[in-house]
């Protein structure tokens, strides 16, 4: 198997650096548009062929040196009971939003097998299709970032309603907080035992909390979904703050093996502060993708030299790739991530 991804996450040594990219199976590649053109994005997560040939597209195509799991993070909170929609123009929605106490008593803890089999199904084709070539990530939400949905119904701006229920009714949050952070546990276990190979945990939104905030309301689930896994598995766990800079010393504490890291912090920076403990993960900005080639190759070394110092280094954006990106641009970034990597060592 390819597994300098798995060497870099536990700090080994690699021959070059290995890259994925967040949002790597998506709407900027053609061909996942004619799979994606059979029915809705939903239907597609829950149909585990067409979701794992999806997965497989970029690595296909990108040579990217992991895979992750297609699906979405919203899925579970759809299984505790939280009806779940992508609308077209508005993204996903969650038409009754979870605000009070009998909402939240009415939320279950989903059975990974019995409620999310297509996601397990998906994971054990994957395995079975990648055969080794390229070790399979799965991921979840970081529970702060999954309860932004829940409470505001949706993508929001400001965060207002989530923000409302941590400082008006903070005994309810927290127990909306670990009815979530419970679900996750159980969750991603299941795609540890159906064979997932590392995990992602995405907080998009940590972001947006002041870190004393972040410290009371988001930090502990986190720590707490990490340890438990911990106790579980020895594969590679991922931890993506996005905009997570100013939360650097919280998040050096999580207990993950990799921190991710979005494009506005540089790494040499992050590398001196979280120093030999944990390896790192990004982080060039996804609109970098636009330059010109050589630009782009400037940058792409830029990132590798202020990573040089890092325990290990696992290449990526510093969030998802977007809609509009070339392939042939994420192509050559895979490449040249490749290229450089191997003469600088
Ligand atoms: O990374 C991958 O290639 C795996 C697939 C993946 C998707 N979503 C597919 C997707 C992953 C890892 C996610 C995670 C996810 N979903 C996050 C965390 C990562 C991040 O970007 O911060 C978040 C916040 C979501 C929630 C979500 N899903 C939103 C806000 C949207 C709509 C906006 C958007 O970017 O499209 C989605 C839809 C979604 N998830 C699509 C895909 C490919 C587009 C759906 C389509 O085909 O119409």
């Amino acid at each position: 198997m390819k597994t300098e991804f798995l060497k870099a996450c536990k700090g080994e040594k690699t021959d070059f650096t290995p890259v994925w990219i967040m949002r790597q199976a998506g709407r900027y590649l053609p061909q996942y548009h004619t799979v994606r053109s059979k029915g809705t994005f939903l239907e597609l997560c829950k149909t585990p062929e067409r979701a794992a040939e999806v997965t497989i597209q970029p690595v296909d195509y990108l040579g990217v040196d992991a895979a992750i799991l297609f699906s979405d993070i919203l899925v579970p909170l759809e299984k505790m009971g939280a009806p779940l929609e992508f609308q077209e123009k508005r993204g996903p929605v969650f038409p009754s939003p979870i605000r009070d106490q009998a909402a939240v008593d009415a939320l279950g803890i989903p059975d990974p097998e019995d409620d999310l089999g297509y996601v397990m199904d998906t994971i054990r084709i994957l395995r079975k299709e990648l055969a080794d070539k390229v070790p399979l990530i799965g991921f979840s939400g970081a529970p702060f970032t999954l309860a932004t949905y829940l409470i505001e119904g949706g993508s929001s701006k400001n965060y207002f309603q989530t923000k409302r229920m941590m400082y008006e009714a903070p005994a309810l949050y927290g127990q909306l907080l670990d009815k979530i952070t419970e679900c996750t546990i159980a969750y991603l276990k299941g795609q540890i035992a159906a064979g997932a190979q590392a995990l992602q945990v995405f907080d998009s939104w940590a972001g947006v909390l002041a870190p004393r905030d972040y410290a009371e309301f988001a930090f502990p689930y986190v720590k707490r979904i990490i340890a438990a896994l911990k106790e579980a598995t020895d594969i590679p766990l991922i931890y993506f703050a996005n905009n997570g800079a100013t939360l650097l010393d919280q998040t050096i504490e999580c207990g993950a093996d990799v921190l991710g890291f979005d494009w506005r912090i540089n790494l040499d920076e992050a590398v001196r502060r979280v120093g030999q403990k944990v390896s790192i993960q990004g982080n060039m900005d996804p609109i970098a993708l636009f330059l010109p080639d050589d630009k782009l190759a400037e940058r792409v070394k830029n990132v590798l030299v202020q990573a040089k110092g890092a325990r290990g280094h696992i290449f990526n954006l510093g969030h998802g790739i977007i809609p509009e990106t070339s392939p042939e641009k994420a192509r050559l970034a895979v490449e040249l991530v490749h290229s450089i990597s191997r003469e600088m060592r």
